[in-house]
């Protein structure tokens, strides 16, 4: 019978310092694929700041205990059991010798040791070292390491570890070693080892202060012609953080490796980041320009970790946040320079409208459920489930309201004194807090609510304009809504939220910003509100005619503004704001407004109609020649379903899918010829590049080729669509065709050149898992008919020769885009979606615990959604809550449920 009691919860009022500490580690690895030997030897000491304890208890799991020595002895006060070693009246400072085995070939959980495709590769992030060797596995605890390898030669010619290679060699029976030392002090998860066969492309790049460095990316012999744009990405993300950060590459040598079995997107353990191969592996025909995105942003991140992690470190795992908010608000400034430089607002905006993107429809809806979590958490069950929106993407706009409090150059001086203070130290939040505030003389204790109130807050804006004074006050309060109940349990008083406002006159243009008491207006008309109370008035004065306000701009922090604006002053907005950002929000505020209305219409099944004015608003962005095509990409894209139908009542995926292709099918027919122009003229013939503007043509292309796709009269479309999936030199293009074939056919029947294409994309890439990946992921989100639901096809899928579950990648396209990125189609009335997913987070949870409590999020917003569907999930729920064994699993259904 399961385990049913309630899992431990960890807290973080619970904190203590370790008994022990651990100062150096030696390790041997045997490396055989059923049973590794590894022996550890420590040098361990009492820790002079924690109480005393007599017994030094060590972590470690799925390990087979061998033996114990204490200074060469052995020491038989030893006591293992399923979740570590205990050691009994151990001396003040000694050196522990301890043996044990696993077993890589059998550890499908990704975590510790493991194999795949044949070599050796580690994740110890968050708690997967116990997995290969018993040791007080926590990030407070430092030690410098040294590693040898041994292993058959033939079958592992390459041995790798972090930091710097001392010595390789043969031995008998053809087997070779290697050993490694990292002269660093790290915590246990920045460990990791990588045995097999495996190629590198290197280069040789001098650092800024004039020391060479080895780079090299390391992947299977096949893949050496996808490695080009990885390395490109590595070497500016150095010199990247020379020079906005002054933070130079410490190591002599820095390797990435990818793999193909990897739970999540890369990790940045100490000079040896092992990554997904997904975001390694690139070339123009396997790749498309937002995978090439991706892996330049994923490159940064574990690079930017170095700093930001790796020299500095979190305390416990509470504060996550302090190393992966950090990490990725540099991954999205690293982008937007690399896109826009530090000057171009408008190439940086589309960078900035993607991360908003993805933090709205993600971030927002997590905090609107069970799962709700400061930035840094009070507490958890398993601190997998922890690495999340939250505390990546809200913990990266936290990170970035320091910067627009203080400027760059007041950001910069705070992380200057964040290193000064803490370089080599495991640390926490409040500790980068307060280096921001004392570098820039501020005091920011009620800054500190950002990371324990959980919840998105919500700005309500009054506007008034006295025209006989020419004054404009700006009211601004601050709160939760309703459903925010998570928020409200913990709420401790108003937040320092800077609020960015513009005021635009009659013409568009900014009006100077002057506020009362101010002598003149300042040249910027952009203006940070510093907003601390729970309601606050700004009254700008001189303010010569009433103006039309452009709130938040640049999406100055992560709340939701409530203001009533017009349909016209939207599209004045769209058409006018000087703001990017807020251009491309005036117009996802008149979208989803439309949007919401039509699918309550749906929900009732009054027939739907949509204004002659929204169409133009969005006929007018389509043809503007002065905006990018990168930009009009963004600003064309309709909301998402999911984030639309979390802005209901009642989630109803149905009618909000009825609705918006609704409004797609509107704008596609009224606007053909313009589409048609657009596809005509964005092409982008000759040799693949992969420049903002290039692939900014791109996208602009096929978003045309997609709302072609919804034409009434499919002939045209289908015509162009073949045509480009037969001549395509690249993925971007071809996977953009493939994808509005199969549009066309859902919504048209027939589906032959659909078919066809599909046959062709499998055939010709075969033996490209990363693009059979994209093959199962554009099936599973397609869109569905009555007579063939895409569950049928999903299902059939499963049955694929090349469909295997043990691989998250390939679960991830196929189940994991039709539970999480169909929602029209995964919520079918008749339950069919649910049961699926019962049965896929059943099966993976055996598997891969990391990877079912994932897949089990996707029913968490399940008490959302209108009472027919929420019943089947609760059923659901209940299912899996009774089958599932992981406390990764549990954490998630029990917390739905409760
Ligand atoms: N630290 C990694 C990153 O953000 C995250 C990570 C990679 C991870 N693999 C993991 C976290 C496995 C938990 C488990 O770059
Ligand atoms: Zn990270």
């Amino acid at each position: 019978m399961a385990d049913t009691a309630t899992p431990n919860v960890i807290r973080r009022a619970d904190y203590a310092p370790p008994a022990f500490l651990i100062d150096t580690v030696a390790l041997e690895f045997d490396l055989v694929p059923e049973r590794t030997i590894v022996k550890n030897t420590m040098r361990v000491r009492r820790n002079p700041d924690a109480s005393h304890a007599t017994q030094l208890a060590l972590m470690g799991e799925q390990l087979e205990f061998v033996s114990a020595e204490i200074d060469g002895k052995p020491f038989a006060n030893v006591h293992a059991h399923e979740h570590g070693l205990l050691l009994d009246h151990v001396p003040d400072d000694f050196e522990l010798t301890l043996t044990s085995v696993c077993n890589p070939a059998e550890n499908t959980t990704l975590s510790g040791l493991y194999v795949s495709g044949g070599n050796f590769f580690t994740q110890c992030e968050a708690e997967g070292f116990r997995r290969i060797t018993y040791f007080l596995d926590r990030p407070d605890v430092m030690a410098t390491y040294t590693v040898t390898l041994r292993a058959d030669k033939a079958d592992y010619p390459v041995l790798l570890s972090n930091g710097n290679l001392l010595e390789e060699g043969d031995l008998p029976d053809g087997r070779h070693f290697a050993r490694w030392e990292d002269p660093f002090r790290k915590p246990s998860y920045l460990f990791a080892l990588v045995a097999g066969k495996l190629v590198a492309v290197e280069e040789r790049v001098k650092s800024g202060s004039g020391k060479e460095k080895l780079l090299q990316v390391w992947v299977e012999p096949h893949d050496l012609d996808k490695t080009r744009h990885a390395m490109d990405s590595l070497i500016n993300s150095i010199r990247w953080d020379e020079e906005r950060f002054g933070l130079e590459l410490d190591l002599d040598r820095f390797m990435i490796v990818a793999v193909s079995d990897f739970n999540m997107g890369a990790m940045e353990n100490k000079g040896l980041n092992i990554f997904n191969t997904k975001y390694v592996l690139a070339n123009p025909e396997t790749a498309t320009d937002t995978d090439f995105a991706n892996i330049e942003a994923v490159v940064g991140h574990e690079y930017f970790h170095n700093w930001t992690g790796n020299r500095v470190t979190c305390r416990d795992w509470f504060q996550l946040s302090l190393k992966e908010g950090l990490t990725v608000f540099r991954d999205q400034e690293f982008s937007a320079d690399m896109a826009g430089g530090a000057t171009d607002e408008a190439a940086r905006a589309t960078k900035r409208i993607e991360d908003v993107r993805v933090l709205r429809q993600m971030q927002f809806a997590e905090d609107a459920g069970p799962m709700a979590h400061p930035v840094r958490p009070e507490s958890y069950v398993e601190i997998n489930n922890f690495y999340t929106m939250t505390v990546y993407e809200k913990g990266s706009e936290v990170v970035r309201m320091y910067q627009t409090l203080f400027g760059r150059d007041g950001f910069r001086k705070g992380m200057d004194l964040y290193f000064q203070r803490h370089d080599g130290q495991a640390v926490t939040c409040d500790d980068f807090r307060h280096a921001l505030a004392d570098a820039n003389g501020r005091d920011l204790a009620q800054f500190e609510r950002w990371y324990s109130q959980a919840g998105t807050p919500r700005v309500s804006v009054r506007t008034r304009y006295d025209a006989a004074q020419q004054r404009y006050s700006v009211t601004l309060s601050q709160g939760y809504g309703e459903a925010a109940s998570a928020a409200r349990e913990t709420q401790k008083g108003p937040l320092l939220i800077p609020f960015a406002i513009g005021l635009i006159g009659r013409e568009g243009a900014d009006l100077p910003l002057q506020l009362d008491g101010e002598a003149q207006a300042s040249d910027n008309t952009t203006r940070v509100l510093e907003f601390t109370q729970t309601e606050q008035t700004f009254t700008f004065v001189n303010v010569a005619q009433e103006p039309l306000p452009s709130l938040l701009r640049n999406f100055s922090a992560p709340v939701i503004v409530e203001y009533d604006y017009s349909a016209d002053q939207l599209a004045f907005l769209l058409a006018h704001d000087n703001d990017p950002f807020n251009r491309w929000e005036a117009g996802q505020r008149l979208a989803t407004r439309e949007l919401l209305t039509l699918a309550a219409r749906a929900a009732t099944g009054v027939p739907l109609q949509l204004d002659d004015s929204v169409v133009a608003a969005f006929a007018r962005v389509l043809t503007d020649e002065t905006l990018s095509p990168a930009f009009r990409e963004l600003a064309l894209m309709l909301p998402s379903e999911a984030y639309l139908a979390e802005q209901m009542p009642e989630s109803n995926p149905a009618a909000v899918h009825a609705a918006r292709q609704f409004v797609r099918k509107r704008l596609a027919n009224a606007l053909k010829s313009d589409w048609l122009k657009v596809v005509e003229q964005h092409r982008t013939p000759g040799a693949y590049e992969a420049t903002p503007e290039a692939s900014g043509h791109r996208a602009l292309k096929n978003l045309a080729l997609s709302y072609l796709a919804e034409l009434d009269d499919p002939a045209e479309t289908v015509r162009l669509a073949a045509a480009q999936y037969d001549a395509a030199n690249n993925m971007t293009d071809r996977a953009a065709a493939l994808s509005a074939l199969l549009s066309s056919a859902a919504a048209n029947g027939g589906g032959a050149d659909a078919q066809r294409a599909l046959d062709d994309f499998y055939r010709r890439f075969e033996k490209e898992p990363l693009v059979i990946d994209k093959w199962f992921a554009l099936q599973a989100v397609q869109r569905g008919s009555a007579q063939r639901p895409v569950i049928d096809v999903v299902r059939k899928l499963m049955a694929h020769p090349a469909f295997n579950l043990k691989n998250p990648n390939r679960a991830r396209s196929l189940i994991f885009s039709f539970c999480a990125a169909n929602p029209a189609q995964f919520h079918a009335e008749d339950g069919s979606g649910y049961a699926f997913w019962a049965e896929q987070v059943i099966a993976l949870d055996a598997i891969n615990p990391q990877v079912a409590a994932r897949l089990a999020r996707s029913l968490e917003l399940w008490r959302r959604f209108t009472p027919t569907l929420r019943d089947g999930m609760r059923a659901a729920l209940e299912k899996v809550a009774a089958q599932v064994k992981s406390r990764d699993v549990r954490e998630i259904v029990e917390k739905a449920l409760a």
